[in-house]
């Protein structure tokens, strides 16, 4: 039995499968998230019934921004590392209601680091995203490159999160791995984004409101949830002072041969409606995965055919479609 992990946005899809995996190998995990309702709740405790059948996992509903409750957590646990994925996720909802965005992403990431600097723990995994290279022509992104510009609320929320921790590894000696996730998809994936709104109205015959015009201009490096799991469970044995990996497929897919797949896939043809770019949205996000390879032996292996085709089968059955 290894020591005690605090794993922050436990219920989420990215923290449901990270808990799950660490469970299976014996981890002692503190899982906390807020069960906010910013998409189907019910998602989020069918998430948490997947982790509670393990005898080493606590769950507390707690939201990070609450400093005092977080601390009495700190308090009564001996934490060892701190797995930070909760934020308030989503590039559009970003602009209607900045303020939640400042909230968990700012304000919950900072009550973090400050406990961890009082209770000296010095390993964390802070979730960040591809977004924070905000719309650029070079490709691919590499983690070397100035991120001054990001086009979204979500964006500057989580280049703010990096730049904290930063601060605390410079400060305090932290050893702190910010993963920058490039679109996450498979079973259990997040209702707001696209793969899932493609899939749902796909399969239910409806009109997919399509954020792009028909030539198709937006492309996104889609990586496979247990692709990205890979990459978290090799950061947890790197700690180095302050990093910054990214973690992605490597090979961008137009999002309209994304939806070419799943017709492929379930021999339905999507109806589109093209709406035209979004404020906020960039035009192409790309992993250059050369030093998450180098340093952390990482590779994601799921095309994106593979990876669909178990997404589908998990949301058939789970969406009884
Ligand atoms: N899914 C992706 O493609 C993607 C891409 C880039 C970055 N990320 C980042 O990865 C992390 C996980 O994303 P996800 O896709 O699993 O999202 P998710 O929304 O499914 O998971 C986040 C969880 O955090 C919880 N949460 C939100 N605010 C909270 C608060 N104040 N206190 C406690 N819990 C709170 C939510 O209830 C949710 O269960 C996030 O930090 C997100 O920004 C995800």
């Amino acid at each position: 039995m290894d020591s005690t992990i605090l794993l922050t946005g436990a219920a989420g899809f990215i923290g449901s499968h990270t808990c799950e995996r660490l469970l299976q190998e014996d981890h002692q995990i503190i899982g906390i998230d807020n069960l906010n309702n910013y998409y189907d709740h019910q998602l989020k405790h069918y998430n948490l019934k997947h982790l509670q059948k393990y005898n080493n996992f606590q769950f507390y509903k707690e939201d990070i921004s609450n400093y005092n409750s977080l601390k009495s957590l700190f308090k009564k646990y001996d934490i060892s590392r701190v797995i930070h994925l909760a934020a308030q996720a989503g590039v559009r909802y970003s602009l209607e209601n900045p303020f939640i965005y400042q909230k968990s992403n700012v304000e919950g990431t900072l009550n973090l680091l400050e406990l961890c600097r009082q209770k000296e723990i010095a390993n964390i995994i802070f979730a960040s995203s591809s977004s924070v290279y905000g719309d650029r022509n070079k490709v691919p992104f590499k983690e070397g490159e100035y991120v001054d510009k990001p086009v979204s609320i979500y964006a500057a929320t989580k280049l703010a999160g990096e730049a904290l921790c930063f601060t605390y590894s410079h400060l305090y000696d932290f050893n702190i791995n910010c993963l920058r996730f490039f679109t996450v998809y498979g079973p259990r994936g997040r209702p707001d984004m696209a793969p899932h709104k493609f899939v749902y109205n796909i399969l239910t015959r409806k009109t997919i409101k399509y954020y792009d015009v028909p030539t198709g201009q937006i492309a996104r490096d889609f990586t496979y949830i247990d692709d990205i799991i890979d990459g978290i469970m090799l950061s947890l044995t790197y700690w180095k002072g302050f990093e910054i990996f990214n973690l992605g497929f490597g090979n961008p897919f137009r999002t309209i041969d994304f939806i070419r797949i799943i017709e492929d896939l379930t021999g339905l043809k999507a109806q589109i409606e093209f709406i035209g770019r979004q404020p906020g949205d960039v035009a192409i996000t790309y992993a250059d995965t050369t030093k998450a390879k180098t340093l952390l032996g990482f590779e994601a292996h799921t095309s994106v055919k593979e990876g669909m085709r178990k997404y589908l089968e998990w949301f058939k059955g789970y969406y009884n479609l």
